[in-house]
Order: C-alpha cells, then sequence, then structure tokens
C-alpha cells in the first residue's frame, strides 16, 4: 500500500503545505489534485519561507516528480512566477509534470470572477479574486482552454478567438470593457513556450507507480467544508477539495487511495463568506488570530477564528474516509484559559447531531460547546508525545473519541522539525 491523501478537514488553511513538505520527503510523487493558485501553502525550512499556490510542496524535494492533476485550473503567469521564486530560493528543485487536460485560467477569468462578485453584491462569496470559479464554469459548459491547447500556438490562437468573442457579449451586458484576444495570444504564446516541457500525460505512469508500490502523495488544497457539493454551498469554491477529489483529478481509481490524513487546526478558521457555527466574533476571535498570525497566504485577509467544531470534524472524517487525523497549531491556544469544542447543534430549539446540508440551516444552527482543560506551557520543543502536557494530551483523546479517528500527528509549530509523529504506522498503510 502506497497512497496517501493529505485533505484539509475543515476550510482550508490547515497548513497542510506544512504536511505535505514534511512526508515529501519520502514521497516518489507529490500530485495536487484540485483548485488552482486560490490555494496557499507556507513551508518554513530553517530560515527560509517559501510560498506555494499552485506547486505542489513536492517540488522542494529533488527526487521527487511533481505532479499538477487534470482536476486543476492553471494560472500560466502565477505558476511561472512560482517556479522562479522557488529556484531563487534553493536551486535544486524536483521534477514538474503538468497533466494536459487541466485547465488555463485567462486574465478574462479575473474579470468575470471580480465583476460576477460585483454583482453578487450583499451575498458576495468572497472569492480569492483569482478567476478560479469561472475557469471551471467554463470547463464544466466545455469552453475551456486545456493545456493540450494551450500548448500549441495554432490552437490557442483559434480557441482564444472563439471564447474571448462570447466573454465579451457577455461583459458587455454587465457594463465591463471587453477583452483582446490577439493581446492575450501576444501575452500568453511566450509563457505557453516556457511551460510547454512541463505538459504531459502522467495517468499511466501514475498507475504504474501505485501498481509498482512508490509512494504516491495527493495533496489537498482548500478544505472539505469548501467542496463544490459537500460545503457550505454558495459560499464553497469550485472544484473537489475532498479525498475522493485525488482520484476525480488525477487518473487513480478510488480503491487506489490507502491512507487518508484530514488536517485539521486546534481551533477552526474561514476566510470569505459563509456559515461558521463556532466563530468567535469578538476579542477571542482577534486573540486566535493575532497568536496564529490568521492572515491569507493568497489575499492577505484577516482569517475568520472560532472554537473547534467536533459535529463538522466528525462529518469530514466520514466525508474523507480519514484513516487518520493531523492536528495542528496546538501551540497557538496555549495560554487562551479553557478551550472550547462544539459537540452538538441546536437547530431552532431541536438538538441535532449532524452538519445540516443547507447552507441556510447551518447558519441558523447554535453551538453546544464543551469545555476543556486549556494549556500555558509553550509546546514547540516538544518532539515526543509522552513529552506532552497531560492537557494537550487528553485535548487531543477528545477529538479522537468525538471523531472515531485516530491522530496519527500533531503539529507544535510551523516549522517542520515541530511535528510530533505519534502513529507511523498509519501514514503509509
Ligand atoms: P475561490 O476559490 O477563489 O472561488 O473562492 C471561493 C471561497 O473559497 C472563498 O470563500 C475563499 O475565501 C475560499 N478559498 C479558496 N481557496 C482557499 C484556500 O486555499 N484557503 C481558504 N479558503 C479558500
Amino acid at each position: 500500500m502506497s497512497t496517501l491523501v493529505i485533505v484539509g478537514a475543515q476550510w482550508g488553511d490547515e497548513a497542510k503545505g506544512k504536511l505535505v513538505d514534511w512526508l515529501g520527503g519520502e514521497a516518489d510523487y507529490v500530485v495536487r489534485y484540485s483548485g488552482g493558485n486560490n490555494a496557499g501553502h507556507t513551508v518554513i525550512v530553517g530560515d527560509k519561507t517559501f510560498k506555494f499556490h499552485l506547486l505542489p510542496a513536492g517540488i522542494l524535494h529533488p527526487s521527487c516528480i511533481s505532479i499538477l492533476g487534470a482536476g486543476m485550473v492553471i494560472c500560466p503567469k502565477g505558476l511561472l512566477e512560482e517556479l522562479d521564486k522557488t529556484r531563487q530560493l534553493q536551486a535544486d528543485l524536483g521534477t514538474l509534470k503538468i497533466h494536459p487536460a487541466s485547465h488555463v485560467v485567462f486574465p478574462y477569468h479575473r474579470t468575470q470572477d471580480r465583476l460576477e462578485e460585483d454583482q453578487r453584491g450583499e451575498n458576495k462569496i468572497g472569492t480569492t479574486s483569482r478567476g478560479i470559479g469561472p475557469a471551471y464554469t467554463d470547463k464544466v459548459s466545455r469552453n475551456g482552454i486545456r493545456m493540450a491547447e494551450f500548448i500549441d500556438p495554432d490552437r490557442l490562437r483559434a480557441r482564444l478567438g472563439e471564447v474571448v468573442g462570447q466573454k465579451n457579449a457577455y461583459f458587455a451586458q454587465l457594463g465591463s470593457e471587453s477583452a483582446d484576444a490577439e493581446a492575450i495570444f501576444a501575452e500568453y504564446a511566450p509563457l505557453a513556450d516556457r511551460i510547454r516541457p512541463f505538459v504531459m500525460d502522467t495517468d499511466w505512469e501514475l498507475q504504474e507507480a501505485v501498481r509498482s508500490g512508490k509512494k504516491v502523495l495527493f495533496e489537498g488544497a482548500q478544505g472539505t467544508f469548501l467542496d463544490l457539493d459537500y460545503g457550505t454551498y454558495p459560499f464553497v469554491t469550485s472544484s473537489h477539495p475532498i479525498a475522493a477529489g485525488a482520484a476525480l483529478g488525477t487518473g487513480i481509481g478510488p480503491r487506489d487511495l490507502h491512507s487518508i490524513l484530514g488536517v485539521c487546526k486546534a481551533y477552526s478558521t474561514r476566510v470569505g463568506s459563509g456559515p461558521f457555527p463556532t466563530e468567535l466574533a469578538g476579542e477571542l476571535g482577534d486573540q486566535i488570530r493575532e497568536q496564529g498570525q490568521e492572515y491569507g497566504t493568497t489575499t492577505g485577509r484577516g482569517r475568520r477564528c472560532g472554537w473547534l467544531d467536533l459535529v463538522a470534524l466528525r462529518h469530514s472524517a466520514r466525508l474523507n474516509s480519514m484513516t487518520g487525523l493531523v492536528i495542528t497549531r496546538l501551540d497557538v491556544v496555549a495560554g487562551l484559559g479553557p478551550l472550547k469544542v462544539a459537540t452538538g447543534y441546536q437547530l431552532r430549539g431541536q438538538a441535532i447531531q449532524h452538519v445540516p446540508s443547507d447552507g441556510q440551516e447551518l447558519a441558523a444552527v447554535e453551538p453546544v460547546l464543551q469545555e476543556l482543560e486549556g494549556w500555558t506551557e509553550d509546546l514547540r520543543g516538544v518532539r515526543r508525545w509522552e513529552d506532552l502536557p497531560s492537557a494537550v494530551k487528553r485535548y487531543v483523546e477528545f477529538i479522537e473519541e468525538f471523531c472515531d479517528c485516530p491522530a496519527a500527528v500533531l503539529s507544535v509549530g510551523p516549522d517542520r522539525a515541530e511535528t510530533i509523529l505519534r502513529r507511523p504506522d498509519l501514514i503509509w498503510i
């Protein structure tokens, strides 16, 4: 058994990047399966801080092959900028391959993202403005431009001609200026020249890798409750961050997803609009934001902060078939006093144990909070489960029991080294 999915168990930003980087050293392949440069992963190695939006964190390991899967939407400019920046910080990178069926994000997608958000007014989603939703919309309506077309100048020019014509008709209705297909071609054809060497079929190679027992790590982006179908619709992203997305977005069959680790923080955060039952709107929320430096890697926006929602986390464990949990940022909540966790919801005076799939119902629930003992100790130097303060152990055990899922890894600081491997047997099962 050789595959491992790292999935965001909450609303994204759970510090998946650190984990992927940490485990990526052992992986033969690291594969991204959904989203685009709306994602933001920070990886700290010694005195260097890497910020990834598109590149799999496995790129930092020279012997690892990183793949951008078919389920992704890729901004060529963002990708090349990121590659150049990463190379400046570390000369020796792993191999990069891009699936020809992945879709390309163009400037008109970003224009559309902005215009549609303006149209939504008070109901705006709070997107990352990276054109992600419009790029996926084009994919589903079969107007998207795939990587295979992007790297062929004749096909690119022809497809841009068709698509930009349609976009301009739409933009005119919204009162916006039109896009210029030839100008986009002139700007993007040189970018396609640089990207062409990375684009190749990877389905067979990955399937063979799995069959021969190579270690393949699937790197999730965003989080479970931002999933297009299972998240808090419409306040979601336009792809499938859940573990099932790893099969959809990479050409691997579902029975080839072996170990599935769900990453969650010791508390909750969300960026953008949408229901968030355990949100702390006051001082305590501000304190968590400051202690955890909860500001978006992609947009710099302050994240909304709240208590850990175990009702949601248990649902996430089931939705993702999690084989283990990774609990991060345990260091951040030190000194907050007693910690609260949601163990149930009240909906219109009735106790419920599940997460309502209708966003309006979820927005109406009141969390039932249980208080657990907090801790004041600085955890960043701790490397073994046995050395953790007993309040931390009890907090972790409470989560495991409630979610019926073992905690495989604990993170006690942002650095690669600040990690406790509690259950090595659960990593590559
Ligand atoms: P979009 O993916 O840019 O369309 O944004 C849709 C929603 O997903 C917004 O609420 C964003 O804030 C949220 N979102 C997208 N990517 C991330 C991420 O990587 N972390 C956290 N939230 C995200």
